[in-house]
Parts: C-alpha cells; sequence; structure tokens
C-alpha cells in the first residue's frame, strides 16, 4: 500500500472525531512496535520523524525501514517530519517523498513565523505535501539540566484564538500545533496542572467563526508520562524525577473531541522501552544479546501503543472508514 496523505486522514478523523496518532520513529524496533499495534487495532497512523532521528538513523535507512513497513501492512500509514527548523531541510523531505512536513517558527515573531510558514507552503502544495505550523510556545522544561538538545521556551506563550486565524489565513498551513499548556519531554507539570481547554475551545471557535470550517489542530508534548513506567524505570536503576507528571489522558481526550486532529507522542515510547531494557538488565546482568533487551523493549511499545490508540485516541477500528 502507498503512503497515505495526512489531508484525507485528517478529514476522516475530523468527521469521526477520533485523534491520529503521531508517533516518533527513531529505529526498526519502534517502528514496528507502532506499525504492529495500529495493524492490530485497524488504527491509521503517522510516523513522524525529527531532525534528530534522521541524523541519528540516516534519512535513506529510515525511508527504507518505513517501505518495508508499508508493504507488510494494510493499515493507511502516512510520513511526517516532526519540528522541521527551516525552509531547506522541509524542502528536502518534500523532495524525498515525505507527504507532511512540519514547520517549527514559534519562536520567531508572528510575522517572521507567518513568513517562513508561507514559503514552505508554497513549495510544499505544488509538490502535493501538506504542512503543519505552529503558533505560540510550549511551555515546560524538555531539555532541562541534564537531558540533550536545548532550544525549547521554558516560559510559554499560549496561542491567541485571533492571531490563529490571521496565521492560518496568511499562510494558508493545512494544520496548526497550538500551545495550551502542552509541553515536550517527561517534565511537564509540576502536580495537578492540566492543559487549557477553554483556551483550545476558543482557538476552535474562532476559526470556525472565520469561515476556515473544522480545522485539524495538533497538539505536541502529548505524553502522558505514565508513573508505573517512570517507577519501573527507578526500580531498575533509572534516577528519574517521580514528583513531574505528564498530560492526563483525560485531558487528551477532552483535547481530542475539542478538534486536536493530531497527537503527537513520544517520550512514553522512550519511556516504555527504557523500562523494558533496564528490566532486562537489572534481572540478568550476564545478558549480552540485543535481540533478548530490544525485543522486550518492542513488546512493552507496542502494547503502549495499543493502549493509545485504543483508549485514549479512539482511532482504533478507523483504518478502513
Ligand atoms: O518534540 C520533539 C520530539 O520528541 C522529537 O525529539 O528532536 O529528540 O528527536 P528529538
Ligand atoms: P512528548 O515529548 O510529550 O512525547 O511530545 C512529542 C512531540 O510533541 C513530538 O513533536
Ligand atoms: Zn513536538
Amino acid at each position: 500500500m502507498p503512503l497515505t496523505h495526512t489531508r484525507e486522514l485528517f478529514a476522516k478523523a475530523l468527521k469521526g472525531k477520533y485523534a491520529l496518532g503521531a508517533f516518533n520513529v527513531n529505529n526498526m524496533e519502534l517502528l514496528q512496535a507502532i506499525v504492529e499495534a495500529c495493524e492490530e487495532e485497524k488504527a491509521p497512523v503517522i510516523l513522524q520523524i525529527s531532525k534528530g532521528a534522521r541524523q541519528y538513523a540516516n534519512p535513506v535507512y529510515l525511508k527504507k525501514l518505513i517501505e518495508a513497513a508499508i508493504s507488510v501492512t494494510n493499515i493507511p500509514i502516512a510520513v511526517h517530519l516532526d519540528h522541521g527548523d527551516s525552509y531547506e531541510l522541509c524542502k528536502q523531505c518534500i523532495d524525498e517523498g515525505f507527504t507532511s512536513v512540519m514547520i517549527d517558527g514559534s519562536h520567531l515573531p508572528f510575522a517572521k513565523n507567518a513568513e517562513l510558514c508561507k514559503k514552505v507552503v508554497d513549495y510544499a502544495h505544488k509538490h502535493d505535501c501538506v504542512v503543519e505550523g505552529e503558533l505560540g510556545q510550549l511551555v515546560g522544561a524538555q531539555h532541562d539540566d541534564g537531558e540533550e538538545g536545548g532550544g525549547y521556551s521554558k516560559g510559554g506563550v499560549y496561542t491567541h484564538p485571533d492571531e490563529a486565524v490571521q496565521f492560518v489565513k496568511q499562510t494558508g498551513v493545512d494544520s496548526l500545533a497550538v500551545a495550551i499548556g502542552n509541553s515536550h519531554g517527561a517534565y511537564k507539570f509540576k502536580g495537578e496542572q492540566h492543559l487549557d481547554i477553554e483556551r483550545l475551545k476558543a482557538i476552535k471557535k474562532a476559526l470556525v467563526d472565520a469561515g476556515l470550517g473544522d480545522y485539524p489542530l495538533v497538539l505536541h508534548g502529548a505524553s502522558s508520562v505514565p508513573k508505573d513506567i517512570v517507577r519501573e524505570i527507578n526500580q531498575y536503576g533509572g534516577q528519574l524525577g517521580e514528583g513531574t507528571a505528564g498530560v492526563p489522558e483525560a485531558d487528551i481526550e477532552i483535547a481530542r473531541r475539542t478538534g486536536c486532529t493530531k497527537v503527537n507522542i513520544d517520550t512514553d515510547l522512550r519511556l516504555a522501552m527504557t523500562a523494558a531494557i533496564r528490566k532486562v538488565f537489572a534481572e540478568g546482568p550476564k545478558e549480552f544479546d540485543p535481540r533478548k533487551y530490544l525485543g522486550p523493549a518492542r513488546t512493552k511499545v507496542k502494547e503502549l501503543v495499543r493502549h493509545k490508540v485504543r483508549n485514549v485516541l479512539c482511532c482504533a477500528g478507523h483504518a478502513f472508514d
């Protein structure tokens, strides 16, 4: 089955009031886990690839792995560039055959963000590719001390409904990532914080009122950072902070019903993989066959993805709508 276009997937998801899982792929085991879970649950899926994933795995390897995945399943699969940080990177991915790219100009002033986004949209639309933009800055502390990376806002600026309308109209962008209290990584919230659902509703309403219809919104930073998995990591020698929390799954469900059509999940996959590997190493310190720890890691990620698509995103059973 060829790659599916997110345009089609979004239209069906909006109609069916479910969300599409956009899961980050960095290696073969993650890819197999995601695709196998979605196949068994009959869920359409978006595989997303970051700049870091391309650097880690090599774009050609990722492309060939995804081609392999597509050839062994018949569920709809879309491939998306996650957090493209330049026109050049987006263009490169479009030229390689991606059907969806994100240009993340959220750190730029509005006018510059819109200008960059429009430039990507103009190129993408000529090549049958769709574009996700981002407006507002996510809160939180991904890449805080001790984590690799850097560059994400710690303060956070929520997306303004009127600016969202202006941005979509000015750029022609196909979907918009919003900042409503969401953040990346394993350390999102302290205590009982929640997404700002009222802000999300206001953004959605402003887009409808402006004649932009049931416009697809995207929720980044949608990992829930499951406490049991964090505890398991720590039980087997990890040292993750246990006082912080992810986005409650109940919030994701409300966001889904309020029009977040694409929900990005990476951290929860990383946590599941880490917990399984740590368990094998702790229980069998003599183990050195990678299949003996990557196998259980793949199984744990698969069960996590199954849970997400079935119970949180509710896209299970919608592969052949
Ligand atoms: O939001 C970012 C994703 O989790 C990808 O992270 O840039 O470390 O691959 P990465
Ligand atoms: P998490 O860090 O919450 O998994 O978010 C992933 C993401 O937004 C990828 O773009
Ligand atoms: Zn993100």
